[in-house]
């Protein structure tokens, strides 16, 4: 329950109460839309005519053949189950389904990134080409890694080698090298009574594996 409600906060973002509008010719076959999602942010490549092709995970489509059901926006809750069960889609929406209530950003990562763009009639290509079913890896195939590999020609996710430097950060610095002391003695001196606090432990372990992975 825990963990559904954290996946929650970080995936999903609160819907804003007053849509705002969103000015479609501000858009161009080929663009790259941003949208921010609280801690993560959704990316998509816009085709024309309010069509965006967007990286998803959504479990509907590995549990349903109702192409009607499908096609309606993904849910929070299908969101999450795909997270969780890594099946993902890369689908087209409208451009107030995929920003969901969220402010547009376009072509943001033009100034972060070091490449040129390729040519935006090209990119809208790679994405359609790619619609359809996909593995989805938090921090090896998700959404950023689809745009990137469109409109660049790689594959890569910022967010991802963010969170890497950071976990790497982490895990080197010297404070939590006298943690996982402490906390391995501690665990040696509490080992007959920490039973379940073990087992917590060695499920949090595993999901955290099985969502790296
Ligand atoms: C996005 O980038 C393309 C170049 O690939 C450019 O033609 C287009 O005008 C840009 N869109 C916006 C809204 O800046």
């Amino acid at each position: 329950m825990f963990l559904w409600q954290l996946l929650s906060v970080l995936f999903v973002g609160s819907k804003k109460q007053q849509k705002p509008k969103y000015e479609l010719s501000r858009y161009k076959r080929g663009d790259l839309l941003e949208v921010p999602r609280t801690l993560f942010t959704h990316f998509g490549i816009y085709l024309g005519d309010d069509r965006v092709a967007h990286l998803i995970p959504d479990i509907l489509p590995a549990v349903s053949r109702n192409k009607g059901a499908i096609a309606k926006m993904v849910t929070n809750q299908r969101l999450l189950l795909g997270v969780i069960s890594k099946v993902a889609s890369v689908r087209v929406d409208s451009v107030a389904d995929f920003a969901y209530g969220s402010d547009v950003l376009v072509n943001h990562t033009d100034k972060v990134i070091k490449r040129p763009p390729l040519d935006g009639d090209e990119v809208a290509r790679r994405a359609e080409k790619l619609l359809g079913s996909v593995t989805y890896s938090l921090l090896w195939y998700n959404c950023e890694h689809y745009v990137m590999y469109c409109r660049y020609g790689v594959a890569i996710s910022y967010q991802t080698y963010q969170f890497c430097t950071a976990v790497r950060r982490v895990v080197f610095s010297r404070t939590s090298a006298f943690l996982t002391a402490l906390g391995g003695v501690g665990a040696l001196l509490c080992a007959g009574c920490a039973t379940p606090l073990a087992l917590a432990c060695t499920l949090l372990v595993s999901f955290t594996v099985w969502m790296a992975a």
